[in-house]
């Protein structure tokens, strides 16, 4: 019989596909989700990664043919200063929706990101927050989009997305608990000069990062009772202190000292100084190991009030970096989806082995969640 609620189910789910955009996630849908959503999306095969630079030198890239543009109606921005920037210079597509293979050309043009960081990070950024269909990722989270509760998803996706990627304790952005995990904040920008006055006579430096980053999650244990500091949210927090230092530090100085107009510059207004070097040679997360000796806590979490952090025995840490990769693959991804068919399947077993390429080098076993299916010709989804 057709009901009421079943009519307003209906309705509710085709007002949903209509104003689903395309660089949504598909992350953690339900079957009835995906059978309406992904039909209405065209397949973009996804591209092979690109390798690393041929030519790794430090050279100009705030250029005339990458000019600061500031925001037009519509354009997304989210938590990371790096992509943020890479958007405002034209190194990514200005409104801030990119392909991964935009994304990993973009950090290594503009910053010189190593090949395979640029791998791991992106792809599985991508595989949780982007449309594996489209081979869309915002670099934030939406515009316009005001789905229908239920069947909305609680999220479009987006990198503002909150655990899976991004996380609490951020420098200069706020834990998702406080309402805004991904706009800069003034009052932790002070801090973060604060610190760079306090421990690096002006310039933010590793000595800095180690100092700002025990602050940082001490700050989260004492006022969020929601603090989550795992994996893989535990090696991105120490990867991206030494970033700035990495990256924001023009090449030719190279000297690891980030002075604070520099800083301001990228992480609130997304704009590289003028005449600015990226850095001379590619480079990663260089340095983490000074960050975390100096800012050393187990993975854990608080456990439902302020100041309860609890170890977490089972999440993946310093001395265990390939149960990074494994876990994401298996837990996060298999959760989020755990039944996929046809060019789901195709499109999720295909970046799962070019996420794998991030992590090969490390001495990394590949895992399979879905059965070793490479690739059968799809038909459904
Ligand atoms: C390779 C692709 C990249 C992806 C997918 C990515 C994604 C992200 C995400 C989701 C966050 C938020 C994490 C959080 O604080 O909760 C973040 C933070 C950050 N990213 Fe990126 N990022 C990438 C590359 C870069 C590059 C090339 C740079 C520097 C040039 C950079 C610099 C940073 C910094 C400094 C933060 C910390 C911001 C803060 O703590 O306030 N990222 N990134
Ligand atoms: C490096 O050079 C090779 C050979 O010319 C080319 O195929 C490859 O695309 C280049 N790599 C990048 C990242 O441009
Ligand atoms: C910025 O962060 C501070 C400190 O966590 C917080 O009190 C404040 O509400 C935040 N500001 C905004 C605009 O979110
Ligand atoms: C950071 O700056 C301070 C003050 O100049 C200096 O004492 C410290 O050695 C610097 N640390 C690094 C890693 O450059
Ligand atoms: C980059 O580093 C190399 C090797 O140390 C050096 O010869 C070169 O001058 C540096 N490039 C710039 C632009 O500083
Ligand atoms: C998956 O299948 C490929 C192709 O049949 C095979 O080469 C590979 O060894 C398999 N991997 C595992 C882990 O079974």
């Amino acid at each position: 019989m057709l009901t009421s609620g079943f009519l307003y189910a209906v309705l509710a789910l085709a007002t949903y596909v209509q104003a689903f955009p395309a660089f949504g996630s598909l992350a953690g849908m339900t079957r009835e989700q995906l059978d309406a959503i992904v039909p209405t999306l065209k397949y973009a095969k996804p591209q092979n990664p690109p390798g690393p630079l041929n030519d790794t030198s430090a050279k100009l890239v705030n250029d005339a043919a990458h000019p600061w543009k500031p925001l037009a109606p519509g354009d997304i921005r989210g938590p990371c200063p790096g992509l943020n920037t890479l958007a405002s210079h034209g190194y990514l597509p200005r409104n801030g929706i990119a392909t991964p293979v935009q994304i990993i050309n973009a950090v290594q043009e503009g910053f010189n990101m190593e090949n395979t960081i640029a791998i791991l990070v992106t792809y599985a950024a991508f595989l949780v927050d982007g449309n594996v269909i489209t081979n869309l990722l915002s670099i934030g989270g939406k515009t316009s989009f005001t789905g229908p509760n239920p069947p909305a998803p609680a999220t479009v996706g987006g990198l503002n997305t909150h655990a899976v990627f991004e996380g609490d304790a951020s420098m200069t952005r706020g834990d998702f608990f406080f309402g805004d995990n991904h706009d800069f904040n003034e009052t932790l920008f002070d801090q973060f000069v604060d610190f760079s006055n306090r421990f690096g006579a002006g310039k933010y430096n590793l000595t800095v990062a180690a100092k700002l980053r025990a602050q940082r999650i001490q700050q989260s244990i004492a006022t969020n009772p929601t603090f989550s500091f795992v994996s893989p949210r535990y090696f991105t927090a120490y990867a991206e202190s030494t970033f700035p230092i990495n990256f924001f530090v023009d090449g030719r100085r190279n000297d690891g000292q980030l002075d604070m107009t520099t800083a301001r510059g990228f992480f609130q207004n997304s704009r590289m100084p003028d005449g600015f070097f990226r850095a001379n040679g590619s480079k990663g997360a260089d340095g983490i190991d000074q960050v975390a000796a100096g800012a050393f806590i187990a993975p854990g979490g608080n456990v439902g009030k302020v100041n309860s952090y609890t170890v977490d025995p089972t999440s993946a840490d310093f001395n265990h970096f390939c149960q990074l990769y494994t876990d994401f693959v298996q837990k996060t991804i298999f959760g989020l989806y755990p039944s996929p068919s046809g060019v789901l399947l195709d499109a999720l077993n295909t970046n799962l082995n070019f996420l794998f390429l991030g992590v090969q080098s490390s001495g990394c076993t590949q895992v399979f969640p879905y059965a070793n299916l490479t690739s059968t010709a799809p038909t459904k989804y």
